[in-house]
């Protein structure tokens, strides 16, 4: 199968949100701290009447329907979550409800783990399927989703909610590019999950943003070497810099990070690049050319002269991809999924033919990678790319539809999930109709912790 990739993609996020500058204040924090500091609007968050299969369940029904596929066209569907309900039965199988009408149950695919890198390696999985001598010519679904809370506390105010569901099959307009990932992994206590009675992580703030800054470095040096023998091969001799990406999309923690990151790249350009280069391309920066990269990952000064440099390059490359992050929040495995979308919302499709969007995942732990999409050059009205364009064009309109939410309703919810958890026999509290249309929700959950869903 020729041009494996994504051929359509759907967004979820929660009804509500909570306003940073107004989280500012409930939480005594200096004004400016999460909003600037951070560079975060707004919060979505889930009441207790969802969860990560409702979340799910959700995203996938949309898809079927805007899309109108059989449901028997699917031949593997995965899921990327970090958002544990169960420690034994995958969401995968909670969400083959919506296939049993159709009587199509021959579907490989099981859910996938690491922090917020699981949408990506179910990705790379879908595309390895359909690749590969297993593949029996159906279309492959993959599902990310989380709900990110975190304790009251520093790490709240970069928590958030929603999944992304895509599809991936041949002649997609969004090609993963063979042969071209970046992968770096080690073992790290950065941010995990041990306690596996509450929804919130242990978390060392400052070690995930160096661990994450050290995956980009590592995955970018790797995707270059790659993409760089790939041309060799063609007999192009060059260096590989962030001009080759037209448009780069970051798994965004909280929106100040990956404008950081943004730097970052330039830096790494900076430093291969020859004292020729750096002093015609980079001028002004020659000051920084004997420094490593490992030892910058806190250092103001290069911060601080990158990410000016790298003005125009964040503005034209990655920031409409951060429209979602920034009112919505983190959303673990399908946040980079999600500025994917975003970035496809604020272009038409001519701008992005022919373009090729450098794609950066990071899950903590840590597993990390670096890859490409090849935007394929038809921008027809009609065409694939036109179809996946216009279908997330809502996006914006979506967004300003939800409702906003004091910080004290926001942080009764959070209390409310706490408590409800780990119960049995119950209904969840709260009203249907504060939910989108055409949402699914938990309607309760048996003596047994069995689940029941039902759907607005
Ligand atoms: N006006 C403007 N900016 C301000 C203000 C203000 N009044 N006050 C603080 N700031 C800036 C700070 O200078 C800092 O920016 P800088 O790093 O560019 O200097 C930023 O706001 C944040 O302030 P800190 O004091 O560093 O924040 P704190 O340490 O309390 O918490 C953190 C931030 C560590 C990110 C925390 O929210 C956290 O732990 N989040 C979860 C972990 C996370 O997301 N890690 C990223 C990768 S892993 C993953 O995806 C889960």
């Amino acid at each position: 199968p020729k041009d494996v990739g994504i051929l359509a993609l759907e967004v979820y996020f929660p009804a509500q949100y909570v306003d940073q500058t107004e989280l500012e204040k409930y939480d005594s924090v200096e004004a400016g701290k999460y909003t600037v500091g951070l560079g975060q609007t707004q919060m979505g968050f889930c009441s207790v009447q969802e969860d990560i299969n409702s979340l799910c369940l959700t995203v996938v029904q949309r898809l079927m329907e805007r899309t109108k596929l059989p449901w028997d066209n699917v031949g593997r569907l995965e899921v990327g979550t970090e958002t544990i309900i169960d420690k034994s039965k995958a969401v995968k199988t909670v969400l083959m409800e919506l296939f049993q009408d159709s009587g199509n149950t021959d579907i490989e695919g099981i859910d996938t783990t690491n922090a917020c890198y699981g949408g990506t390696a179910s990705l790379f999985n879908a595309a390895n399927w359909v690749e590969s001598s297993s593949w029996d010519g159906r279309y492959a679904m993959v599902v990310c989703g989380d709900i990110a809370v975190y304790a009251s506390g520093n790490a709240r105010s970069t928590g958030g909610a929603g999944a992304v569901a895509m599809l991936v099959g041949p002649n997609s307009p969004l090609v993963l590019e063979r042969g071209l990932r970046g992968t770096h992994m080690e073992n790290a206590y950065d941010f995990y999950k041990p306690h596996l009675a509450s929804e919130y992580p242990v978390v060392d703030g400052k070690l995930s943003i160096l661990c994450y800054l050290r995956a980009l470095d590592r995955c970018y040096a790797f995707y270059r070497k790659k993409i760089q023998n790939q041309w060799k091969q063609a007999g192009i001799e060059r260096s590989f810099t962030l001009d080759d990406f037209q448009f780069m999309i970051f798994h965004t923690p909280f929106c100040k990070l990956v404008q950081k990151s943004v730097a970052r790249l330039m830096f790494n350009d900076f430093l291969s690049a020859n004292s020729d280069v750096q002093n015609s391309r980079y001028k002004g920066l020659e000051a920084f050319r004997d420094l490593k990269l490992e030892d910058t990952y806190f250092n103001k000064e290069v911060e601080k002269a990158f990410q000016k440099a790298s003005l125009d390059t964040f503005n034209q490359k990655t920031k409409s991809s951060l429209n979602l992050s920034t009112l919505n929040g983190n959303t673990y495995t399908s946040s980079l999924y999600g500025c994917l979308a975003s970035l496809l919302s604020q272009h038409t499709a001519q701008q992005l033919a022919g373009t090729r969007i450098g794609a950066f995942s990071y899950g903590s732990g840590l597993a990390a990678s670096l890859f490409s999409i090849q935007v394929s050059q038809d921008a027809t009205p009609g065409s694939p790319l036109d179809k996946l364009v216009s279908s997330v064009s809502d996006l914006p309109k979506r967004l300003a539809s939800r409702k906003c939410v004091s910080p004290e309703e926001f942080s009764e919810v959070m209390l409310q999930r706490e408590k409800y958890s780990h119960e049995v026999n119950f209904s969840p509290p709260g009203d249907i109709n504060s939910l989108f249309p055409g949402t699914w929700y938990l309607e309760q959950v048996d003596g047994m912790h069995r689940r029941k869903y039902a759907r607005r």
